[in-house]
């Protein structure tokens, strides 16, 4: 059966996508070996056209080769059909599983200009902040962000593992609208303090890894023969004892997906997707048929109940989320701006 796809305003400002977008990493990066061109340029394609338009990427997917694949994707498309949603802000130090993280003007406006040029468009729908640079103050990022909406290089400005506070300040410079981060059933750690920032500031809200990186989809099984260039290695809840306690949380999702007739990607998805009207999760995949049952998700109906016994099931959950906590929001609180009668003082970034 054919699921017709609904549009959502995410933020305040005029920003409409589909309820669901379509993480576009894996295809190039981050899980094993980079997939075929030409297979993953037919999935943009098909995405677009069961009308799943909002796709995501990143400059440090590849790095750049994920927004050279959407670029290609792109020829053909109407540009108004879709929105583009890329990142800037992070890289890999020298091949290293250590980010570099840099927020400074002069990098900011750099990183946008590449990216329109790999991406081959003229204007990029929504532009994240990755990760915040905690030795720039986040209103002199974004000034630099401002500025380039002003001279239409890009649409809408978002950020990502950004804490309340830094959320704030960036928000009273320009509007946000959206914030990025990972939330699923097993990470839950934004309903505290980030979703309710968002909601009362009117910024809409893009989940990112809402699967799990594929644990609640597939489970542990697939898992356990990851390739050296699978970065999923590293994480923490797929290691050792956390794998083993997680491996427990993945057979109650199969459970309940039994009892209501449903999979489990679409009871995780259907949860993301539960948490409200202002929320449009992002789940990668590089296969059609997965990607068509992700979309079944969009049918799902979860009682009370069933809501509540997902809810439980983080309290089971081993391990931290990322190996790289200290670049989430948890870590990026930025530097007072210093101001001498109106004008910013300094200013030496890097
Ligand atoms: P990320 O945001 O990092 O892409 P995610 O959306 O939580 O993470 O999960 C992505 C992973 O889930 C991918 O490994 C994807 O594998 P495929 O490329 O093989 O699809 C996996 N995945 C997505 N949908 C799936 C499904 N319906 N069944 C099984 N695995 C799925």
């Amino acid at each position: 059966m054919a699921v017709t796809v609904e549009r959502i305003k995410l933020g305040s400002q005029g920003l409409e996508v589909s309820k669901q977008g379509l993480g576009c990493m894996g295809m190039s990066f981050g899980y094993g070996v980079p997939k075929p061109e030409p297979e993953m340029i037919s999935l943009i394609h098909h995405a677009i056209n069961s009308g799943v338009t909002f796709l995501d990427t990143s400059d440090i997917y590849g790095p750049h080769t994920n927004e050279v694949l959407l670029g290609k994707a792109l020829k053909g498309v109407v540009r108004e059909k879709v929105q583009i949603a890329t990142k800037f802000g992070a890289t890999y130090k020298d091949g290293k599983f250590e980010l570099e993280v840099r927020g400074d003007p002069a990098y900011v406006r750099a990183s946008c200009e590449a990216s329109l040029k790999r991406l081959d468009i003229d204007c990029i729908d929504l532009y994240y902040v990755h990760r915040i640079d905690t030795r720039v103050p986040i209103e002199v990022t974004m000034g630099e962000l401002k500025k380039l909406v002003e001279e239409g290089k890009i649409k809408y400005v978002g950020l990502s593992e950004a804490s309340a506070s830094t959320i704030r300040r960036a928000n009273a410079v320009h509007p946000i609208t959206a914030v990025q981060n990972e939330w699923s059933l097993w990470t839950r750690d934004v309903e505290e303090e980030i979703v309710p920032t968002c909601r009362e500031l009117g910024i809409g809200i893009v989940p990112y890894s809402p699967l799990g990186r594929g644990f609640l989809s597939s489970g542990p099984k697939p898992l356990e023969n990851l390739s050296e260039n699978d970065f999923r290695k590293k994480f923490p809840r797929f290691q050792g004892e956390n794998f083993e306690t997680n491996k427990l949380v993945y057979e109650r999702i199969c459970e309940m997906g039994t009892k209501k007739g449903c999979t489990p990607s679409q009871l995780a998805l259907a949860w993301v997707q539960y948490q409200g009207a202002d929320v449009s999760p992002i789940p990668g995949t590089t296969k059609i048929d997965n990607f068509n049952e992700n979309l079944g998700s969009l049918s799902v109906t979860l009682t009370p109940r069933e809501m509540a016994e997902l809810n439980s099931l983080a309290d089971m959950v081993k391990g931290n989320r990322s190996p790289l906590m200290e670049n989430t929001f948890y870590n990026s609180e930025t530097p007072p701006l210093l101001l001498e009668r109106g004008i910013e003082i300094g200013g030496q970034w890097h």
